[in-house]
């Protein structure tokens, strides 16, 4: 196999250990076989979640070194919006605790009752804000999402005829349009400048506005430069200019690549739209140069922006998960293709065909990658997707899905390499596992909070 090299050293370290078989029984046990319930502790390797995971750099230690606490106004708010600004082209900048801090500010002013938000799979908490608002969801994304095998290089794309299907018929009801870069829940898949350019005229001709969820830009804009053929002489930089200048804003989580531990913005061209915004900020998050943020953290933030869009880090941290990715292929694991920006996606119905989805394979799986090895991960399938409330019965969503989600500049190829053996541990022996029950379903959010046992 290809050997990459980090284009980083190692400063400071953090000591993580695998607890024995036996300990590790006990501990899923005592979580009622929810990783989300277990002690990080307990842990060996952390793929729960890519987001406020990372690393930040010596760069960004030293910047909150430099923290200016003022309530308003502060050096590190201007260094965040000259950030943007330089980078996205935006110039207008309200920094928010986090993405859905940003979600919530934003929809409180764009969105009335009634009205859609069509996108390519909006994350979930980005959906909960519009419905709580009495607004509604559409999902425009390609066919081909929906099945793991089907390689294009841009699943993540929204179909055209849907969007048009959504809008056409009454622009007005429709809030706003929202890109999800990269389409996490559907596989970490990107979104071509072509299709965001496609969508913008869409939106133009019908003055809807469009906006961004540009959790995962960087990465997206890596895709575009190696996938799609008019982009591959472009450096990131322009790339990036290209996308957001097809938007009206955007709404940023900075724990995905800005490669902070906790934060985010929203950031816009509309003068008049912003002076809205700001009193919701105020509310919701904080004085408008803070946003619910310490100056520091802002201030790491602004560097973190510039470091994620680095091309040697891209090239490493997508080629991290591609070699991740070949690994368990080798092995015969059935994953999500082609393999996308921020996590291998296993496809868990393929892996346990013995299982039903209401016996949740996915979290399944998640519990024996726990039990083999000591690695955490997450599930997107029917425990997340929830019940129907009309008829109370499980939802089966088509993916269901065993994400192994790689934080940034934490883990080395040798920690690849344990999690591959890790599950092809699992796999060697995925006949004889059996599903899981509910001991005790939460009634909202239920991944989070349920307790399950070994079915019978
Ligand atoms: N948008 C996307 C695409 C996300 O993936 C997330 C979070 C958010 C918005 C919300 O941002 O957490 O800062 O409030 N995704 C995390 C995950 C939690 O594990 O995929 P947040």
């Amino acid at each position: 196999m290809e050997r990459m090299i980090p284009p980083y050293k190692i400063k400071m370290v953090e000591p993580i250990k695998l607890i024995p078989r036996e300990e590790r029984e006990r501990a899923i046990v005592e979580a009622g076989f929810n990783p989300f319930l277990l002690n990080s502790k307990d842990v060996f390797i952390d793929l729960l979640t890519d987001s406020g995971t990372g690393a930040m750099s010596d760069n960004q230690w030293a910047g909150i070194m430099l923290g200016d606490e003022s309530y308003a106004g502060s050096r590190n708010f201007h260094n965040l919006r000259n950030t943007v600004k330089d980078i996205m082209g935006f110039e207008f900048v309200i920094p928010c605790h986090q993405g859905r801090g940003a979600e919530q500010v934003l929809n409180r002013v764009l969105l009335k009752e009634g009205q859609t938000v069509p996108g390519n799979i909006h994350f979930d908490t980005t959906k909960a804000h519009i419905e709580v608002l009495g607004g509604r969801a559409v999902d425009c994304t390609i066919d081909a999402i929906h099945d793991p095998a089907a390689e294009l290089p841009f699943k993540g794309d929204l179909d055209l005829d849907k969007l048009r299907a959504v809008i056409e018929p009454d622009p007005l009801n429709v809030a706003y349009v929202l890109i999800t870069i990269t389409n996490n829940s559907g596989g970490g898949q990107p979104v071509s400048l072509q299709n965001i350019r496609d969508v913008s005229a869409i939106c133009h001709e019908h003055k809807v506005l469009l906006y961004i969820d540009a959790a995962r830009y960087a990465e997206n804009a890596w895709f575009i430069k190696t996938r799609e053929p008019e982009q591959k002489n472009k450096s990131i930089r322009d790339i990036v200019r290209n996308i957001f200048s097809c938007v009206d804003g955007v709404l940023m989580s900075a724990k995905k690549d800005a490669i902070v531990n906790m934060g985010g913005f929203l950031a816009l061209r509309d003068e008049e739209l912003y002076q809205k915004l700001c009193p919701i900020c105020v509310l919701f998050e904080g004085f408008p140069t803070y946003g619910g943020m310490n100056g520091r953290d802002i201030e790491a933030m602004a560097r973190g922006l510039y470091e994620a869009i680095e091309e040697p880090y891209l090239a490493y941290r997508i080629g991290q998960i591609e070699y991740l990715g070949r690994r368990l292929e080798a092995t015969g694991v059935p994953i999500v293709k082609p393999v996308g920006g921020h996590a291998i996606y296993i496809d868990a119905k393929t892996f346990f065909p013995h299982i039903t989805q209401d016996m949740f394979p996915a979290h399944t799986l998640c519990v024996e990658l726990y039990l083999e090895g000591g690695v955490r991960s997450v599930e997107i399938g029917t425990l997340l997707a929830g019940r129907d409330p009309d008829t109370g019965e499980n939802i089966h969503p088509a993916l269901e899905l065993t994400r192994l989600t790689i934080p940034r500049r934490v883990y080395t190829q040798e920690h690849m390499d344990y999690i591959a053996d890790t599950v092809a541990g699992v796999w060697g022996r995925r006949h004889d596992v059996q599903g899981l029950d509910f001991e005790y379903e939460a009634p909202i959010l239920r991944h989070f909070q349920s307790r399950f046992k070994r079915s019978a």
